[in-house]
């Protein structure tokens, strides 16, 4: 008669579970599905969220792949020959921060660069009301759109070969109920010393919105990745010079938080944590996560 109970009671819990989380993914994908978002970030914005680096592993990367890439903004200006910041009269501290951009990306056409890489880009739709940059016609681009990430197999991302960088500015990390699938997949689909960029939602300098609560306590769920897997997670703050310059005035933004992947090792055994809070103020959400034992 226990043993009864018991199986009852197993049963009800992972119903109850499984239906939480069902309507945790319900959530995030009636969020994406409505695409009220900022979806016209330049590659000067991702340049400016990002860091350096991400322009330094851009010069070496055969295959970008922008995970929640908008309007394709970034992609298109990346492609366009004539893409720059203006840097017309503006102080010397921007001036290097702009000029540093418009050679790497001036290089870029000089040298053998557009011959390797290849650019997929994912967004659940294109906002054909908003601005578009032009893109060209190439065989170099693949656009998967009409689809959740957390519907799209690796094959369908890998058609040109494994991701050697990744970006995901304000895109599927942001707005996921299912991070751990995501993060599996991002790591699966880099290739070995392939790299991935997320910016992360950041409120006056500090990351907010993505917790991991524990038995005792509530923790940053980048946090944790990147205490208990420090060979493959890191988090970055970009500090450079967070300036923008904007109708004549240097505007100082708040600094941005970045977790990067570095693919290490063949595989990454992350544990299963999965969604047990989601609520969104407006802008993006606040998830908080589980270890599912
Ligand atoms: C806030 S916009 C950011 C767009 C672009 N990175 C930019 O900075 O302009 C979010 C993007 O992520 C995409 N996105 C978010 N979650 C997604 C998901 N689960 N599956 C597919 N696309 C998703 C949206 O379709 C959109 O393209």
């Amino acid at each position: 008669m226990v043993c009864i109970y018991l199986v009852f009671f197993v049963i009800i819990n992972s119903f109850s579970a499984y239906s939480i989380e069902c309507e945790k993914l319900l959530m995030s994908q009636q969020i994406v599905r409505k695409h009220d978002f900022d979806v016209e970030r330049e590659l000067k914005d991702y340049y400016r969220m990002l860091g350096p680096h991400f322009i330094f592993h851009l010069a070496k990367s055969s295959h970008w792949f922008d995970s929640g890439a908008g309007n394709l903004g970034a992609v298109a200006n990346l492609l366009s020959e004539n893409y720059k910041i203006n840097v017309f009269n503006v102080p010397q501290e921007y001036l290097d921060y702009a000029n540093f951009f418009n050679e790497k990306i001036r290089s870029f056409w000089q040298e053998e660069f557009f011959s390797k890489l290849k650019i997929t880009a994912l967004t659940y739709k294109i906002n054909e009301r908003r601005k578009l940059f032009k893109l060209p016609q190439t065989k170099k681009l693949k656009i998967l759109t009409g689809k959740y990430f957390e519907e799209t197999s690796s094959k369908e991302i890998e058609s040109f070969g494994k991701v050697s960088l990744l970006t995901d500015v304000m895109g599927v990390f942001t707005y996921s109920s299912d991070l751990w699938t995501v993060l599996s997949r991002y790591y699966e689909i880099l290739d070995t010393n392939g790299v991935a960029f997320i910016a992360l939602a950041t409120k006056n300098s500090v990351v907010y919105g993505t917790s991991l609560r524990l038995k005792n306590q509530e923790v940053l769920l980048v946090e944790w990745l990147s205490k208990h897997y420090p060979h493959i997670f890191s988090l970055e703050e970009i500090k450079q010079p967070a300036v923008r310059y904007f109708e004549g005035q240097a505007v100082r933004s708040d600094s941005q938080w970045v977790l990067v992947i570095k693919k290490s090792e063949e595989f990454l055994d992350l544990p299963k944590f999965k969604n047990i809070e989601y609520s969104s103020p407006g802008t993006a959400p606040s998830r908080v996560f589980e270890l599912a034992y």
